[in-house]
């Protein structure tokens, strides 16, 4: 805007001398007046820098909007950098211009409130400095996968969010009412990036997922993002190889280039030392382990809360549980030889973070997919589509779902999976 011409980052005003003028916008992060100054802090996305408003140094009228402007005003000011070890960062500006934009009402977010509060106000809640910061690891997180992919040559696409073909079990989808048929909302792309490798053999997508999760935990959301990859002629390990070599290249780039920003959540070392190999272990072998600890387990049962805690809490990487029963995974998943096991993965994040990725060698085979598709009662005349990829040119392939809140949440260290997202949906919330 014209007006507000000649503006720096706030960031760049600590690279200045004492002297040297700047002109910042933004929102006032804090204020008080004593006597004839206003002090006040103005946080922009760079960063926030302490203000002092003399009453002698600037119009009578500009002084007067500096007093009556609450927290969460918008404001232009210009001012000498000057520096003083008591402002945070060492350097305040002094201001010589002073500039209202809107004068915001009282601010609804004080200290100490609930987290139901703060879901409630979430739109308001975004401008606090740790929602600013998670929001920017999360960018330089997705940037970084991307990169990955990227860099080894898989092409990025596409997928369709209303569907047909529901991919992970009838429990947890989202359906709708498409002008008279029924779809659904989709809860994984993988069927069509199964379609994608025969054209373009190495892809993946980011977009967003929709489960129905009835269940509240630190866990769960019912929309979250979802970066699903696929390869032609890839087997089990293959897939497992680049799982572990993309989420170590993410924690790898986060903490080497923006080390200052992880800082405030974890010690950037912890995920440094995130390369792989990664430790694997068979379904079998957990189950054993779980029983060794005492917890009570049904072999062929999925791991809840307690079980993921007690597999990784001493661990630092993700570990990889292979090898699953064939009657807990879904019908795309080839078999392992047995009868019993299919050829998969789920990768679970270290400390109880849960299952981050979800991956396996997919039934190429037409006859042996109908079958399983059978004994899981689909309706195969949404899946036709699909058999086609069995008729014409199948071959070897294999894939893997990554939940971007998840990584998020455990690279981060969050408490709670709604962090990791603006805007969170849960059992209980669609608004605001
Ligand atoms: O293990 P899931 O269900 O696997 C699939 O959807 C496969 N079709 C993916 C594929 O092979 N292309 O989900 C994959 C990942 C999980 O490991 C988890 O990180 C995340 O998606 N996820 C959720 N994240 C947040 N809230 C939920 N309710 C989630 N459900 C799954
Ligand atoms: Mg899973």
């Amino acid at each position: 805007m014209k007006e507000f011409e000649g503006a720096v980052p706030i960031e760049k005003v600590f690279d200045l001398a004492d002297g040297e003028k700047a002109i910042v916008r933004g929102w006032i992060y804090r204020t008080r007046s004593s006597g004839g100054v206003v002090f006040a802090s103005v946080r922009d996305a760079s960063g926030v820098v302490q203000v002092a408003i003399k009453k002698d140094a600037v119009s009578e009228a500009q002084f007067k909007d500096a007093q009556r402007a609450l927290i969460e005003s918008s404001v232009v000011v210009e001012g000498a950098v000057r520096s003083d070890k008591r402002a945070p960062g060492g350097k305040e500006l002094q201001v010589t211009a002073f500039k209202l934009v809107h004068a915001a009402e009282v601010f609804p977010i004080t200290r100490d409130q609930s987290p139901e509060f703060l879901l409630d106000v979430r739109h308001l809640w975004l401008r606090s400095q740790r929602m600013t910061s998670v929001m920017k690891a999360r960018h330089y997180i997705v940037k970084y996968l991307r990169e990955f992919f990227d860099e080894n040559d898989f092409y990025e696409l596409a997928p369709p969010i209303i569907t047909k073909s529901g991919c992970e079990g009838g429990s947890t989808l989202f359906s709708l009412d498409y002008f008279g048929e029924k779809a659904f909302l989709t809860q994984s792309g993988q069927l069509y990036n199964e379609a994608f490798i025969t054209a373009l053999e190495r892809v993946f997508i980011l977009a967003p997922s929709f489960r129905a999760e009835k269940s509240r935990t630190t866990k769960h959301l019912t929309e979250y993002w979802h970066l699903e990859e696929e390869a032609a002629w890839f087997d089990n390990e293959d897939n497992m190889r680049l799982q572990e070599e993309l989420v170590s290249f993410a924690c790898q780039e986060l903490a080497k280039k923006q080390g200052d920003l992880l800082s405030k959540f974890r010690k950037p070392e912890e995920l440094i030392a995130v390369e792989p190999p990664f430790p694997r272990l068979s379904y079998d072998d957990a189950v054993k382990r779980l029983k060794k600890a005492g917890l009570e387990f049904e072999w062929g049962d999925d791991f809840g809360v307690p079980h993921e805690e007690a597999l990784t809490k001493d661990e630092d990487k993700p570990l990889f549980v292979c090898n699953w029963p064939r009657k807990s995974k879904p019908f795309y998943m080839a078999e392992a030889g047995d009868g019993k096991h299919v050829l998969n993965a789920d990768l679970l994040a270290p400390k109880g973070h849960g299952e981050i990725i979800g991956g396996s060698e997919r039934e190429w085979d037409y006859a042996r997919l109908v079958k399983r598709m059978k004994e899981q009662k689909l309706d195969l005349k949404n899946y036709e589509w699909y058999l086609d990829l069995r008729r014409f040119g199948s071959v070897p392939h294999s894939g893997f779902g990554l939940g971007i809140e998840r990584l998020v949440k455990w690279m981060l260290d969050l408490e709670h999976i709604r962090d990791a997202i603006p805007f969170p949906r849960v059992i209980n919330r669609a608004y605001p």
